[in-house]
């Protein structure tokens, strides 16, 4: 999908009826073809808070938020943002959102200083204030190097911060961002991260797509994972890693190797439970650790992919 950015708030504060969600999502329907996508999604996100939408490639992540950007038209169900429907008054939504997508959609003919002041002017600051706004914002994403530099000499981390910067900057009153940071390195990401939590402390709602659990996981207040076409979990991180409710006991072999991963409820008796019956599978000489489930072992048990695909096993919790 070719996603514009799309921000047309003035800076400013929240409008959307009182007391509505953020985002409130009921039985959303969209098919492609043949192929359906989005099966029945239910969600609903509260203002100010950090939600993650989780989910393996082609799970409908970005179907899902190009329905709430009024890119997409679903099929069935309904969506509302800040108290809009999608469907019956795009352009009310369109207000008070901005978006980011999954690939670049920075103005290549610009310079990036260019390219942020134009954003800066179309959200409502004057000349002035918007060239000052587009140099601060390039400065805090590292790219006040490159200010004068068309876009189409950047890198690809280069363009993606450009491309965050241009989203960041309308503050709206829901911020919805498809993968911000894939792509990024480390640094890139802390300062993407930094920046999305002061705009959540400041009032503004953030939906965001992420492939990366520690994403998730740093920065959500909850993570909604989507799977077969259906928001399967949702919760804090911490309830989501309850949910898969055991420890988990790691074996090692002595090239600290993994060689298995087995669910234990921690006490003394099931892990000697354990060890014993991996002894009696030959594996006596290994090095043991006891570690909480992660978020890893949670998406992969609610997507549904094997365990397996990490070299090791992970039975159900007896
Ligand atoms: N315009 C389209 N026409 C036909 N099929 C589409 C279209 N857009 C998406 N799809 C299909 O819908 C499914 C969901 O795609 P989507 O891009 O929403 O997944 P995603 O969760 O964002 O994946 P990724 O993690 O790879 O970004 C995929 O099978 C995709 O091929
Ligand atoms: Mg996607």
């Amino acid at each position: 999908m070719e996603t514009a950015t799309v921000s047309a708030t003035t800076a400013g504060a929240p409008t959307g009826p009182t007391g509505a969600p953020a985002v409130e999502i009921r039985g959303l329907v969209k098919t492609f073809g043949q192929q359906p996508v989005l099966q029945g999604v239910d969600l609903t996100v509260r203002r100010g808070q950090i939600v993650a939408l989780l989910g393996r490639n082609g799970a409908g992540k970005t179907t899902l938020i190009s329905v709430l950007a009024t890119l997409l038209r679903a099929d069935g169900g309904t969506a509302r943002v800040d108290g809009h429907d999608v469907r019956t008054d795009p352009d009310a939504v369109r207000r008070v959102i901005a978006l980011t997508g999954q690939f670049a959609a920075v103005d290549d003919r610009l310079t990036g200083r260019e390219n942020l002041q134009m954003i800066a002017e179309l959200v409502g600051w004057s000349r002035r204030d918007a060239r000052a706004t587009a140099l601060a914002a390039l400065e805090r994403f590292g790219l006040s190097g490159a200010a004068h530099r068309r876009a189409a000499t950047y890198s690809g981390g280069m363009r993606r911060r450009l491309d965050l910067a241009a989203g960041l900057m309308s503050e709206p009153a829901v911020l919805m961002l498809d993968e911000p940071t894939t792509g990024l390195d480390t640094v890139s990401r802390r300062v993407v991260w930094q920046h999305v939590r002061e705009l959540a402390a400041a009032g503004t709602t953030v939906f965001l797509t992420t492939q990366y659990l520690e994403e998730a996981d740093q920065l959500a207040d909850r993570i909604a994972v989507l799977e077969g076409g259906r928001i399967v979990a949702e919760g804090t991180a911490s309830q989501l890693k309850a949910q898969v409710g055991t420890d988990v006991v790691e074996l090692r072999d002595g090239d600290d190797r993994l060689v298995r991963e087995l669910a234990s409820d921690g006490t003394a008796a099931d892990v000697r439970a354990l060890l014993e019956a991996a002894a009696s599978d030959g594996l006596t000489d290994v090095r043991v650790s006891i570690r909480r489930p992660s978020l890893d072992d949670v998406f992969l048990r609610l997507s549904g992919q094997a365990p397996e695909s990490r070299g090791a096993e992970l039975p159900d919790p007896r």
